[in-house]
């Protein structure tokens, strides 16, 4: 997991006007809430007096949760705001200037795409990495999907990596069409993967081989409507890749003909290393109708579910630090790829140190990730999220452990 990078914290349409929310990513504690103008607001979650939870259970269930724009503290009154400064301290008197040091981190945020993202790290803005810029959002002859979220049980990096593994599709998703068992043609063509346009990540496009798209009721789709209706469509391969943007952001192209596409974003909230929370954006250019929304969703968690019965079982559940501990074949290219960029990441220092942390974290100790703040001035209560400086250094504390 690392620092410095655009996270989804939490849907829109799940971010009221009246109390704060809670989301715990990067294994720390965030508190989320919107001040008078409905701009969002992501603060670290635990309070610098005595530590309490911001987003936390009221007792008194009829108090404000949100005063003047800031968080009110469940446990004495201290009151947040959106820029992580506290505004008021009860117990010294209303209006009497709280010490600086009494702030928390506040993180930079955008809304976009019906979802809540903050930048997670303290890069200042000219060099950290900007958020993905999904490019048919909002351009006519495309539609999005209302944002899912596949909450699954495992490491991000794996759930990432299954998204770029061209070779488990025909074994793992019967709703795809061929089996590739003892299918006597079957063969992942060669492909290449290439730097993303908008950097910080790659891309690849792979033809699989594809029957005519399957009929609701077809021994491929028993259950479910196909999103495509009732058209049938005669075609002999689907054109499908994407690649990584970040650590935790997977577009996906498929294009099941030549014109009907449809173009996924895994926007990937890692949750603690056993738990992510993925934020899937769905767009199409074709049946536009939202009545396809439904059916569309429906196969999508089927097909979500057969990776998940898959990778709650992987071993180790952490993505290997060599690639001598596995044996990858040239189909596997794209997750090498994947896994050269983390390494360009672990070399920012950006990697999070899950050991020391976790280790201490929630005993004798209150982490916080650091915010750009921390950049411009001192004088911050909580301990910054330990991090590990380079690849060397990974591999040697790896070992150790
Ligand atoms: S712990 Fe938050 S106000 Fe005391
Ligand atoms: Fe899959």
């Amino acid at each position: 997991m690392y620092i410095n990078f655009w996270y989804p914290i939490i849907r829109s349409e799940d971010l009221g006007y009246d109390k704060p929310e809670k989301a715990m990513v990067l294994g720390v504690n965030l508190v989320i809430f919107r001040d008078q103008d409905g701009d969002a607001h992501v603060l670290s979650d635990t309070c610098t007096h005595r530590g309490a939870s911001l987003g936390g259970a009221w007792s008194n269930g009829n108090a404000p949760r949100l005063i003047n724009g800031c968080v009110v503290c469940p446990y004495h009154g201290w009151e947040f705001g959106g820029d992580g400064e506290c505004k008021n301290i009860p117990s010294i008197g209303y209006g009497t200037k709280p010490p600086p040091r009494a702030k928390v981190d506040s993180y930079p945020v955008e809304e976009k795409y019906g979802i809540v993202f903050a930048f997670l790290g303290d890069e200042p803005e000219e060099s950290r990495p900007p958020l993905l810029e999904v490019e048919e959002f909002g351009q006519e002859g495309w539609v999005a999907n209302e944002v899912l979220i596949l909450e699954v049980p495992y490491y991000y990096e794996r759930s990432i990596e299954n998204g770029l593994d061209p070779a488990h599709n025909e074994f793992v998703h019967p709703t795809h069409g061929f089996s590739a068992i003892n299918r006597e043609t079957y063969k992942v063509r060669e492909y290449e993967t290439e730097d993303h346009n908008q950097s910080w990540g790659f891309w690849f496009m792979h033809r699989f081989d594809s029957p005519p798209l399957p009929q609701k009721g077809s021994a491929t789709s028993p259950d479910t409507d196909t999103p495509w209706g009732d058209e049938k469509t005669e075609r002999s391969d689907v054109y499908a890749g994407g690649g990584t943007y970040g650590p935790n952001i997977m577009p996906t192209y498929i294009n099941i003909t030549a014109d009907k596409m449809f173009r996924q974003y895994f926007f990937e909230q890692p949750v603690t290393e056993n738990l992510t929370r993925i934020f899937f954006l769905n767009m199409r250019n074709f049946l536009l109708d939202t009545k396809h929304n439904g059916p569309i969703h429906a196969r999508n968690k089927v097909i979500a579910q057969q990776d998940i019965d898959i990778l709650v079982d992987l071993n180790p559940q952490r993505t290997p630090l060599s690639t001598t501990k596995e044996v990858l074949m040239p189909a596997d290219k794209a997750i090498a790829a994947y896994r050269e960029w983390l390494a360009k990441f672990d070399d920012m220092g950006w990697r999070i140190d899950l050991n020391e942390f976790n280790a201490r974290n929630d005993k004798d100790m209150a982490f916080a990730i650091p915010c750009p703040a921390r950049r411009v001035s001192g004088n911050w209560v909580l301990e910054e999220i330990p991090l590990i400086k380079n690849r060397a250094e990974r591999k040697k504390i790896e070992r150790a452990a």
